[in-house]
């Protein structure tokens, strides 16, 4: 077993902290002696109402673990306050945990501007929010840790989900352009898409499934992820009922079309199976990565 993995003396943030997932993560690095900032807005799970009392109880259980913990109750799209709070209690943050979320599930047809605003607002706005409030402090100490949380239903898509679902990968592309900015600075930027038990979930999946489904393992990779000693940066990783993968891009080798990049669409048809055949699959992981595709098509018209 490796040893206790600890968090002392770092500043944690962690929104959405009153219940669900975010109160497991705020519990887990409470009781390895981090110094918490428990956000949480407190409104049902559609974002309607707010009350203090989910992040104070969340508080007072850290409190009265040993542990030390404020409140904060404003929503993730305020990030700035919630990062005054921190800044405000401990004079500074290395971790940020963005979890707050909420559903406004229905299909696109009937979807209304509300629905879909309102889900880029505190999903994908709010992890911008807080994550950029917080992000000088973090770059001026050369370190951070950040992570992300994203869904399956962004990753693959899901019926009755089209504003969560843009909102959730909305959240990999900061991440994944952050990982980049951060990088020089020691700040490792990461996203999970969990799966586990809570109230997000508890009408969608049948009981014997949520059962398995503790949220308190899905705590687990975040704890590692937001380690001092993980240098895992740009990572996606599903995690739920004590499973935990990665996953990365995979491209077909592609099929060169055409000299100087002019073909017509009857090319594409007929060579269409070559196009999609992932038979020795690349892994691209950078932007040179898509460039280099290009520059070696360059290279073969040269040679030609
Ligand atoms: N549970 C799953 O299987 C699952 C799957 C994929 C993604 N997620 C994501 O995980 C995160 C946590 O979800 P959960 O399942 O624990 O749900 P949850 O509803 O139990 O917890 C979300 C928490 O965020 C808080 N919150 C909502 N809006 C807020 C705001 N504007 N500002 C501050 N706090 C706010 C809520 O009050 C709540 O305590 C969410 O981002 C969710 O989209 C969960």
């Amino acid at each position: 077993m490796h040893e206790e993995l600890r968090y002392d003396d770092k500043v944690v943030i962690v929104t959405g902290a009153g219940g669900g997932l975010g109160r497991e993560h705020a519990l887990m690095f409470g009781k390895r002696g981090a110094r918490l900032v428990v956000n949480d807005l407190g409104g049902d799970r559609m974002g309607d109402g707010r009350s203090s009392s989910a992040a104070d109880r969340v508080v007072e259980e850290i409190r009265s673990a040993g542990g030390e913990a404020v409140a904060n109750y404003d929503s993730v799209e305020d990030g700035a306050r919630i990062v005054e709070t921190a800044l405000d209690a401990f004079g500074t943050i290395d971790v940020v945990i963005n979890n707050a979320g909420i559903l406004r599930d229905v299909s696109f047809h009937k979807m209304t501007d509300q629905d879909w605003t309102l889900i880029q607002n505190i999903h994908l706005n709010g992890s911008r929010a807080v994550t950029q409030a917080a992000w000088p402090t973090l770059r001026n100490k050369a370190y951070g840790r950040v992570i992300m949380t994203s869904s399956a239903a962004g990753i693959y898509g899901n019926f009755g989900q089209a504003n969560y679902a843009a909102a959730k990968l909305g959240i990999l592309g900061l991440a994944n352009a952050l990982a980049e900015e951060g990088r020089s600075r020691n700040i490792n930027v990461n996203t999970i898409a969990p799966i586990a038990a809570s109230r997000m979930t508890e009408t969608v999946f049948p009981k014997a499934l949520l059962d398995r489904l503790r949220p308190e393992a899905v705590s687990a990779l975040v704890g590692w992820l937001a380690h001092e000693s993980c240098y895992e940066t740009k990572g996606l990783f599903e995690i739920g009922a004590g499973y935990v993968a990665k996953l990365r891009w995979e491209r077909t080798c592609g099929y060169h079309l055409g000299r100087n990049g002019i073909f017509a669409p009857e090319e594409i048809a007929q060579h269409w199976n070559s196009i999609v055949d992932f038979t020795d699959a690349e892994h691209p992981t950078v932007m040179n990565d898509s460039l280099d595709a290009v520059q070696r098509i360059m290279a073969d018209d040269r040679r030609d």
